[in-house]
């Protein structure tokens, strides 16, 4: 299991050092929530924050957009060093373009679905993505608890991929931790978020570590 520590829950007024003692802990990605206070109820950072904060590791920077019109601000976290940006299906900008727009900045497309949202609204897209981002939260908040009932949309995600000879992976968003990411695994999830069960650890290492070894 790839593990991808969510920024959410860092200290952020040593953001950059967070990041470096995430990636020495040995986090396969960094997930930075980008939050607009429209889209959900919470505001978090943009571009210019994590432009600062890129320089702390070399591993994936994952920007998970949770705003209303991703396709406006692409470039700039394009330009921020996104090598992974993903996007809410529900949002107001048009799918495909967003998707295009992503890949021609050379970075790997994800699309992201939240609780209410059904597999089949990734399907017309899946072509297209490197990823599909399945919350296990409502978006928002870091430290909600984990909804199992949504694994079987990864298992459908997967299915569809397979049917089609597709080769995506699947990531899990919310409420991860040492009781639950075997369940995200069992489904068939390649990398999960964990915010709270990685920053709140004593060791993060030993968390990230115990997190990996599931599969
Ligand atoms: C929620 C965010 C998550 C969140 C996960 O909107 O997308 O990435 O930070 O935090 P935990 O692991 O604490 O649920
Ligand atoms: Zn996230």
């Amino acid at each position: 299991m790839k593990i991808a520590p969510s920024l959410l829950s860092c200290d952020f007024s040593v953001m950059g050092e967070e990041i470096r003692r995430m990636d020495k802990a040995g986090a396969d990605w960094m997930h930075l929530d980008v939050m607009d206070g429209h889209f959900v109820p919470n505001i978090t950072f943009g571009a210019p924050v994590i432009k600062w904060v890129r320089k702390y590791t070399d591993k994936p920077f994952d920007v998970h957009l949770m705003i209303s019109d991703p396709l406006k601000y692409i470039d700039d976290f394009a330009d921020a060093g996104a090598d992974i940006i993903t996007f809410h299906v529900e949002c107001d900008s048009d799918i495909d373009a967003t998707i295009d727009k992503i890949k021609g900045r050379g970075i790997l497309p994800g699309l992201v679905i939240k609780p209410n949202t059904p597999a089949e609204a990734v399907f017309p897209y899946l072509d297209k993505l490197a990823l599909v981002l399945v919350m296990t939260v409502e978006p928002g908040f870091g430290g909600q608890s984990f909804m199992a009932d949504m694994l079987p949309k990864v298992t459908a995600i997967k299915e569809e991929c397979a049917r089609r000879g597709l080769d995506l992976l699947i990531e899990a968003d919310g409420g991860i931790g040492e009781a639950t990411v075997a369940q995200a695994a069992g489904a068939g999830v390649d990398v999960c978020v964990a915010g709270t069960a990685v920053f709140k650890a004593d060791d993060a290492a030993k968390a990230i570590r115990a997190l990996q070894s599931v599969n």
